[in-house]
């Protein structure tokens, strides 16, 4: 089996290559349309919806749990420029007295560096480096956050998903209490605002965790992930009021251990209904801030990814382990795609979002919209542009359709 793969050259007609280079010209200088998904397919004949935790998305591109998600401006700003999806900061998990056995994930740290990372493959792209963790206000300042999000989210048809690290013991218990008080908190929250719809939730596995002293036993690991998805089931009035899905890690592990973490999970006596893959790399030497140890992206955390996914599908009838979400270096429509041929259904982003703007043509608007108008319109690795090439050379014409081409090849 092989993974069918994009040429470094998409074959792109003349006619369509001159319309899309027109586009991107013109909206690097003028706003975009709205809602600019029926644009492209009034325009272009592609149809870009997405899907997360089985939910239909205006389109595949979401911005990552992160440093960009943690207050109602942020996520407004993503509305207007028309992200499909916003997962919102993790919040550490608590009980009901505020007791919080991850409260070492609660530190505050503001200060990020966007810095040039050459992969081992000797291609560049980004990297975030920072000392920070998780959401570092009150739980109730997030629950007051989530339900600002969710009025923005109705407002631009954009799902918004609330994030979470809940307790992960080394040999211990589980301390049940916070997975309870947390998860029904979040709830309450959801049901306010969007009643008689599941709330979907992130379980956030990081790569600060898979850094620590915790992560250190393999066996360790797997006996999280065969234990959460019940943990984060069990609170909800009915299973079917949530669906929950699990960030996992790149661990410190050779790459075989990341399927065996997908085997796992995928085996738990309540598998998740989706899942993110694969949260950033952890390097334990680089030091920032006098602080030895940190995580990174890049193209490294691209190419691990996409090797742990292609040899899942190699050794399941290329099969996607489940719906998935794709997180990892997504700085192109390209990349994008390379994830959906490998079975996601989404992608989120953080990086490509933070990035200095002369990365970007486009010269108003926000961050996002500089990056959007790249990831849709750019002539040659913008998502238009690989979706003509799969519409030539392979008759797709939904970008939800790509995942089909995995079994085809
Ligand atoms: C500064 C920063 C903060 C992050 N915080 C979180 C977090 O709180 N929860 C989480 O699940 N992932 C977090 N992430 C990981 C991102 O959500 C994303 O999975 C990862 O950065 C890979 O995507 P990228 O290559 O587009 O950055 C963070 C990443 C960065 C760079």
């Amino acid at each position: 089996m092989n993974v069918y793969r994009l040429p470094s050259e998409l074959k792109i007609p003349a006619a369509n290559r001159s319309l899309l280079e027109r586009d991107y010209e013109r909206f690097a200088k003028a706003p975009w349309p709205t809602p600019w998904e029926a644009f492209v397919l009034e325009e272009y004949g592609f149809d870009l919806a997405g899907a997360y935790a089985g939910m239909p998305l205006r389109n595949p591109f979401g911005k990552a749990s992160g440093q960009l998600s943690l207050n109602a401006a942020q996520v407004n700003a993503d509305g207007e420029a028309g992200l499909g999806f916003v997962v919102l900061k993790t919040v550490i998990a608590q009980d009901e007295t505020g007791a919080r056995m991850m409260q070492d994930w609660a530190i505050k740290e503001t200060k990020m560096q966007v810095e040039e990372i050459t992969g081992k493959s000797g291609e560049k792209g980004f990297t975030v480096t920072w000392k920070g963790r998780g959401w570092y206000d009150t739980f109730e300042a997030y629950l007051k956050f989530m339900s600002e999000a969710l009025d923005l989210g109705a407002k631009y048809r954009m799902l918004i998903v609330p994030s979470a690290k809940y307790h992960l013991p080394t040999t211990d218990e589980f301390k049940i209490a916070e997975y309870r008080y947390t998860t029904r908190a979040l709830q309450e929250v959801w049901r306010r605002k969007c009643p008689g719809q599941p709330m979907p939730l992130e379980k956030d596995f990081s790569p600060t965790l898979a850094g620590s002293d915790r992560s250190k036993q393999k066996s360790t690991i797997l006996r999280w992930l065969d234990t959460v998805p019940r943990l984060l089931k069990e609170p909800a009035t009915s299973p079917a009021d949530i669906r929950t899905g699990l960030k996992i890690m790149n661990a410190m592990f050779e790459d075989a251990f990341q399927c065996e973490m997908l085997r796992t999970v995928l085996n738990a006596p309540f598998k998740p209904d989706f899942l993110i893959l694969f949260n950033r790399l952890f390097d334990p030497k680089k030091e920032f801030d006098g602080k030895v140890g940190v995580a990174y992206g890049g193209p490294d955390l691209s190419d691990r990814n996409l090797r742990t996914l292609d040899a899942w599908l190699e050794a399941n009838d290329s099969r996607a382990p489940v719906e998935f979400s794709a997180s990892g270096n997504i700085c192109s429509g390209r990349m994008l795609a390379e994830y959906a041929l490998r079975g996601a259904a989404s992608g989120q982003i953080h990086t490509y979002f933070q990035l200095p703007n002369s990365n970007y043509r486009k010269t108003e608007g926000s961050k996002t919209q500089k990056a959007m108008h790249e990831l849709v319109f750019h002539p040659h690795n913008g998502l238009i542009a690989v979706m003509t090439h799969l519409c030539e050379t392979k008759g797709v014409r939904r970008f939800l359709d790509i995942a089909s081409l995995a079994r085809d090849s």
